[in-house]
């Protein structure tokens, strides 16, 4: 079986993903987490992001996995565990651009199908363009969405916890900055894929949007 999840930062994909991953016995693919390794990978070699050509053959090269369990996952690049490191702001912020690049994304969703096709009992995937790019095909598509404020809120809520020092409009800036480099860029920009379940998490607490999710994927 393969759920896929889209939807812009902070709609409560990823803790979303992780729950129905938990609680079906599939796979947890974050494909965020793929894209910040590979602009990591540019990053550490000395790439200009804006030199696509470069930034490409560094991320064709670099040897990016994800491991463990959903809720202690493991991302490594050419080896090294970058699991912290790619959640910082600015990775987010690089992660954003590597990803508006063709090659990039090319080879990054080769990546993602042989994942998620290789999981024995299937796989949740979440990202920005799953069930639009990735597999079309899915099982069940979902795209979480919630106004900009409310994901703004419970992104700099989770940054303070971790101890970050930024502010409310800092993150309010940065989300509707990155959302607009989603949804405006060329290859495979952030949409609602078609049969996609739109559901609104402003107002739902996450145990009512993961009680919505299951009932739909036992119909
Ligand atoms: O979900 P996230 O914040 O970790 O994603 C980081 C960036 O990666 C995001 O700004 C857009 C990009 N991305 C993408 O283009 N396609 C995906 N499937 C997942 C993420």
């Amino acid at each position: 079986m393969i759920i896929a999840i889209d939807g812009p930062s902070g709609a409560g994909k990823s803790t979303l993903g992780k729950m129905l991953a938990k609680r079906l016995g599939l796979l947890y693919l974050d494909t965020g987490a793929m894209y910040r390794a590979a602009a990591m990978a540019a990053t550490n070699a000395g790439i200009s992001l804006d030199d696509q050509e470069r930034v490409v053959s560094a991320v064709n090269r670099a040897h990016i996995e994800l491991e463990g369990e959903p809720d202690n996952l493991l991302v490594s690049l050419d080896g090294e565990d970058v699991s912290a490191t790619i959640r910082t702001p600015d990775a987010a912020h690089a992660a954003s651009v590597v990803s508006t690049i063709s090659g990039v994304r090319q080879r990054m969703v080769e990546l993602q199908r042989s994942i998620g096709e290789s999981a024995p009992n299937g796989c949740v995937l979440e990202g920005r363009d799953i069930g639009s790019v990735v597999f079309p095909n899915a099982d069940v598509k979902f795209f979480l969405t919630a106004k900009t404020e409310a994901r703004a809120r419970r992104r700099f809520e989770e940054d303070n916890a971790k101890g970050r020092e930024t502010t409310y409009e800092k993150t309010l800036t940065e989300i509707i900055e990155r959302d607009r480099r989603d949804s405006t860029r060329k290859d495979s920009p952030l949409v609602r894929a078609d049969g996609a379940i739109k559901i609104d998490t402003s107002d739902l607490s996450l145990d009512e949007v993961f009680d919505i999710m299951l009932r739909h994927i036992e119909q």
